[in-house]
């Protein structure tokens, strides 16, 4: 006997704020990601030629964008990560940031570059670089997968850049609203539908 198609469960309930409606639309794809970020190794490791270069992503955001630019990278590469919280279940920063998950190893003396997934405001880069910073590092560059100028508030600047993208809100290749679509190997346009459209404060 053939099964019964699955129905869709319905809900008497309302959906969560924001889940119902909806949409991302492709920015970057997934090819063109991959392209830039292997340009990307390049341009850094042509910078630092044979020298041990220590990469720090800062999670959970830039954790495919570190992964993919440390396999793209000849020569010596050590990794660290380390986590910061100034967004919560919205589109928009509160500003505040804080670190929830501290580096494993001293930075003293090293190359560092500092991997993050996007510069928005830049108050995150602000205060990594600011805690860094006092660690003694040899050196230390920015490389930011994308980077929204418009929105900036911070004045800090990114010495590697992917793409420059205008003042929308993405999401994929490690990036999130509300934890979900880090996982989607584009990076696309998020809009909220029509019910919750406009960003939440
Ligand atoms: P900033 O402190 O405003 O520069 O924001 C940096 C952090 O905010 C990034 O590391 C992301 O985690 C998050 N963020 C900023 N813009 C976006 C976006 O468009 N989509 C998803 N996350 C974002
Ligand atoms: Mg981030």
């Amino acid at each position: 006997m053939a099964k019964k198609a699955k129905q869709p469960k319905k809900s008497p309930k309302p959906q969560p704020k924001g889940k119902g409606g909806e949409s991302v639309r492709i920015l970057i794809s997934g090819a063109r990601l991959q392209r830039r970020i292997k340009e990307m190794a390049r341009e850094i490791r042509k910078d630092f030629p044979g020298e041990p270069l220590h990469l720090v992503g800062v999670l959970k955001g830039a954790v495919f964008f570190l992964t993919d630019l440390g396999k793209q990278m000849p020569g010596e590469v050590s990794f660290d990560f380390i986590a910061v919280a100034s967004y919560g279940q919205g589109t928009h920063s509160s500003g505040q940031v804080r670190l929830t998950r501290d580096l494993d190893s001293s930075i003293e003396g090293k190359t560092v570059i500092v991997v993050e997934d996007i510069l928005d405001t830049g108050m995150t880069l602000q205060y990594l670089l600011r805690v860094f910073e006092q660690r003694k590092p040899k050196r230390i560059r920015v490389a930011v997968l994308l980077d929204k100028p418009e929105r900036r508030i911070a004045a800090v600047h990114a010495d590697y850049v992917g793409f420059t993208i205008p003042n929308e809100f993405v999401v994929g290749f490690g990036l999130d609203y509300a934890e979900r679509y880090r996982n989607m190997p584009d990076v696309g346009v998020l809009s909220l539908g029509t019910k919750d459209e406009g960003r939440k404060s």
